[in-house]
């Protein structure tokens, strides 16, 4: 599939197709309460192939420090090169609004972010225990940071 990919910022109305393609990626999805309030505060975009809505992404930027909150590639649509075409995105977003680095959380389980984040530029800087709540008890969280640059 060669449909042009485009991004734009996600609104209330955008919050049913958001709920499908996150409630079918995560494990442990974020409500609509969450992304209501994230409208609200935070910096939310959606990601298109051609028509098709295949992803979201929430960045929170605080003076020069931006911090990575969600990146969801729709189920279907992962291991193309969207996720990281959406990071990409996202982390523009984050330098244009003034971010000289960037942070985040993941789970010390969830690998495929992990690599994903890795192979953009981000490193592992720290270890939150028991951040997550998991299946089978609590989950460390791995904290990784990337600097911004034009
Ligand atoms: C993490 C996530 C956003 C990655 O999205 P994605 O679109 O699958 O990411 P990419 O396609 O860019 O990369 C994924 C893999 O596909 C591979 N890939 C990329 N383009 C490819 C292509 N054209 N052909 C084959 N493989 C490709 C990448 O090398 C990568 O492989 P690896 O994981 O073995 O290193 C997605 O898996 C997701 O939404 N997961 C659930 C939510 C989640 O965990 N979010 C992060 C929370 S911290």
């Amino acid at each position: 599939m060669n449909d042009a990919i485009s991004f734009r910022p996600m609104t209330e109305a955008d919050l049913d197709e958001v709920l499908k393609i996150e409630f079918a990626a995560f494990s442990h999805p974020w409500t609509r309460g969450i992304f209501s309030d994230s409208l609200k505060s935070y910096h939310c975009w959606l990601m298109f192939e051609g028509q098709q809505q295949v992803g979201h992404g929430v960045i929170q930027v605080i003076l020069d420090e931006a911090h990575l909150l969600n990146i969801t590639v729709k189920a279907q649509s992962q291991g193309r090169g969207l996720g990281l075409k959406l990071l990409e995105h996202l982390m523009r977003q984050a330098h244009g609004l003034g971010a000289k680095d960037c942070f985040l959380e993941v789970r010390a389980s969830n690998q495929g972010a992990y690599r994903l984040y890795e192979r953009f530029g981000f490193n592992e800087v720290g270890r939150r225990r028991d951040y997550y709540p998991g299946v089978g008890g609590r989950e460390d969280a791995l904290v990784m940071v990337c600097p911004l640059f034009d």
